[in-house]
């Protein structure tokens, strides 16, 4: 048994195509400890989005296992929040009913005044206060991907998936996003996946930043990101952060076949 609660040994899978088979990941291997939070960088088409399915169990791999909290993942997770690009809420919905919507769908011992407590507790945690009784349509798209966020947390996942969630905001709005994520974390830890093509802010949200090469993708690279728990917009500028984002620019370069890859 292992500490971790997400531990991905060996994962190779390929897509049956008209012209055969795709293959997308072949020797994948990801590791990610209880509360934990990892970025996935990669390639565009490597692969990072199957990734997530497969933690998800949305998708079975060809070879190699997924393991969730000691179990080997066979079939969809109810444990399992996430949340995208585009935040598909449901117009005729207020805010609040789509952000309970996943406790309709996923069993829970909690009472429909605690369920309600609840989803009130996370969009006041993102700052929503006020927007409860609002439409998808009236907020502007920052605010639906928080109460996006919300709705992926709502059932206490152990594990939250965000494949690019804030790929599709403004920078501003984006790195007040991730101020929110720090805050939502530190009332709400989970473990955590995010998949970005960001450099930026894969070191300001994760612990541990892991680098796909290109398709079939594999591990190619680890960063470890020396900067525990939260942290401010300032740490980007400081000449530790810049020395890391060259680090994964290098090792982008990589994957794409931009750069050779460095002497073992
Ligand atoms: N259901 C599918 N059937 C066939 N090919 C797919 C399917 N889903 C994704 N692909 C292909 O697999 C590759 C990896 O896709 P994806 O995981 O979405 O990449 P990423 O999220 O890294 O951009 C891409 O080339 C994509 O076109
Ligand atoms: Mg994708």
């Amino acid at each position: 048994m292992s500490d971790n609660l997400i531990d991905i040994k060996g994962v190779r899978h390929a897509y049956q195509t008209e012209t055969g088979p795709l293959p997308v990941l072949d020797g994948l291997e990801i590791a990610v400890p209880e509360g934990g939070f990892v970025a996935v960088v990669g390639p565009s088409g490597c692969g990072k989005s199957t990734l997530t399915k497969l933690i998800a169990g949305l998708m079975k791999p060809d070879l190699g296992e997924v393991w969730l909290h000691g179990e080997l993942v066979k079939s969809p997770r109810a444990t399992v929040g996430m949340a995208f690009q585009n935040p598909v809420l449901l117009e005729w919905r207020s805010i609040l009913k789509n952000v309970m919507l996943p406790l309709e769908i996923v069993p829970t011992t909690m009472t429909k005044r605690e369920q309600e407590e609840r989803a009130r507790k996370l969009l006041a945690l993102v700052g929503l206060e006020g927007f409860e009784d609002k439409r998808p349509s009236e907020l502007s798209g920052g605010m639906r991907q928080r109460a996006s966020l919300c709705r992926s947390l709502v059932h206490k996942p152990e594990v939250l998936i965000l494949d690019e969630p804030f790929g599709a905001l403004d920078a501003f709005t984006r790195e007040d996003l991730w101020q929110t994520m720090h805050a939502l974390k530190a009332e709400e830890p989970f473990t955590g996946v995010l998949i970005t093509h960001d450099l930026r802010e894969s070191i300001f949200l994760a612990d541990e930043v892991i680098v796909l090469s290109g398709r079939p993708a594999r591990t190619q690279y680890v960063l470890d990101v020396n900067l525990k728990g939260a942290r401010d917009i300032d740490h980007l500028y400081t000449a530790e952060a810049a020395e890391m984002l060259n680090v994964l620019r290098h090792q982008i370069e990589i994957a794409q076949g931009r750069a050779p890859a460095d002497a073992a």
